[in-house]
C-alpha cells in the first residue's frame, strides 16, 4: 500500500484458469494485488484465496460476463470505489468458434465479438487514463497466432485476434512516451480448457500434442511485457509463423489454414 492507501493492482480477465490464472499468479508473485474477473464466482474465490495464501497479496473478485456490453464499466466503477489502483491490465478472456460462417448463429458471433474485441478496447479505454496520469503502466492483450492470417472455418475468431493484434501494436507506439508498455501475447495452441464452440470435447483438445504449457506462455508474455516487447509469440516453432505468412502469397496461406481447420473440424 502506498501513502494514499492505494493497493498496486493487476486486473486480469479470464483469471479463473488457463493463461489468465498463470498471468495473475506471476503478477501476484511480484506484489501486484490481483483483481480477478470471469463469469464463475466460485472459481474466482478459489484463485483469490490461493494467491493470497501463496504471495501475501490482497485479492478482489469481480464476477461478470464480458460478452455483455455494460460489464467493463461496472468493473471500472467497482475498482474506482475501492482502494485498488490498476497498474497492470491483462485482457485475456476470449473464446473461439469453429464452423463455416453461414452456419454459425448470430448470437454466438455477437457474444464472441463483444468478448474478444469490445471488452478489450473498453477496459483499455477506462484504465489507460490513470496509467497516463501516473506515467507508468503495463497492458497485456492476449491475442493468438491466429492473428497473423485469415482463418477460413474460424473466420471471425481469426479476425477478432487480428483486430486485437493491430490495436495493441498501434497503442504500444502511441503510449510509449507516457511510460506505458503494451504487449500482444500471441500464442499458438496452449494446453488449457479453451473451448471452441462447434467442437465437442475431447475433439477440441486434438491440438494438445503440440500445445504449449499455459504457465510457460504466461511467463514468456509477462517477461516480454517487462522487457518492453510489443509482440510475443511463445515457442520456437510458433515464432516462425508470423514471418512465414508475411512472405507467402496471402491466398496460399488462407488455403493452408482452411486445410488445417477442415482437419480440426472433422
Ligand atoms: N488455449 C489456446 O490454445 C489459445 C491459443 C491462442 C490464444 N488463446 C487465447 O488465450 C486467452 C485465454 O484462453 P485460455 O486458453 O486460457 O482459455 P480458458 O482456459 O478456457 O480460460 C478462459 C477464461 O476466460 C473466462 N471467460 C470465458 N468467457 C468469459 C466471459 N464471457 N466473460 C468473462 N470471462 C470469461 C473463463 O472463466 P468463466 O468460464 O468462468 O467465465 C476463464 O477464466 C483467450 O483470449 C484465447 O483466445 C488461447
Amino acid at each position: 500500500m502506498n501513502e494514499n492507501n492505494e493497493l498496486k493492482g493487476v486486473l486480469v480477465t479470464g483469471a479463473s484458469r488457463g493463461i489468465g490464472y498463470e498471468l495473475a499468479r506471476l503478477a501476484a508473485g511480484d506484489g501486484y494485488n490481483p483483481v480477478l474477473v470471469s463469469r464463475t464466482e466460485e472459481d474466482l474465490l478459489k484463485v483469490k484465496e490461493k494467491l493470497e495464501k501463496e504471495f501475501g497479496v490482497q485479492g478482489k473478485i469481480i464476477p461478470g460476463d464480458l460478452s455483455e456490453p455494460g460489464t467493463p464499466e461496472k468493473i471500472f466503477d467497482e475498482i474506482e470505489s475501492s482502494n485498488y489502483r490498476i497498474d497492470l491490465l491483462f485482457n485475456n478472456a476470449g473464446r473461439g468458434q469453429m464452423g463455416e460462417f453461414t452456419k454459425t448463429d448470430w448470437e454466438t458471433d455477437r457474444e464472441m465479438m463483444h468478448l474478444n474485441m469490445d471488452a478489450v478496447i473498453h477496459l483499455t479505454k477506462l484504465f489507460l487514463p490513470g496509467m497516463k496520469e501516473r506515467g507508468d503502466g503495463g497492458i497485456i492483450n492476449v491475442s493468438s497466432l491466429a492473428a497473423f492470417q485469415p482463418g477460413p472455418l474460424m473466420a471471425l475468431y481469426y479476425a477478432s485476434k487480428s483486430f486485437v493484434q493491430s490495436f495493441s501494436e498501434a497503442l504500444a507506439e502511441e503510449v510509449k512516451s507516457y511510460g506505458i508498455k503494451v504487449t500482444a501475447l500471441s500464442p499458438g495452441p496452449v494446453d488449457t480448457d479453451f473451448r471452441i464452440k462447434g467442437k465437442t470435447p475431447p475433439e477440441d483438445q486434438s491440438d494438445r500434442s503440440v500445445s504449449l504449457d499455459a504457465e510457460y506462455v504466461a511467463r514468456i508474455g509477462y517477461e516480454g511485457l517487462k522487457a518492453g516487447k510489443r509482440v510475443v509469440v511463445p515457442g520456437k516453432l510458433a515464432s516462425v509463423v508470423p514471418q512465414l505468412t508475411r512472405f507467402l502469397p496471402r491466398k496460399v496461406v488462407t488455403r493452408l489454414v482452411k486445410k488445417l481447420n477442415v482437419y480440426r473440424l472433422e
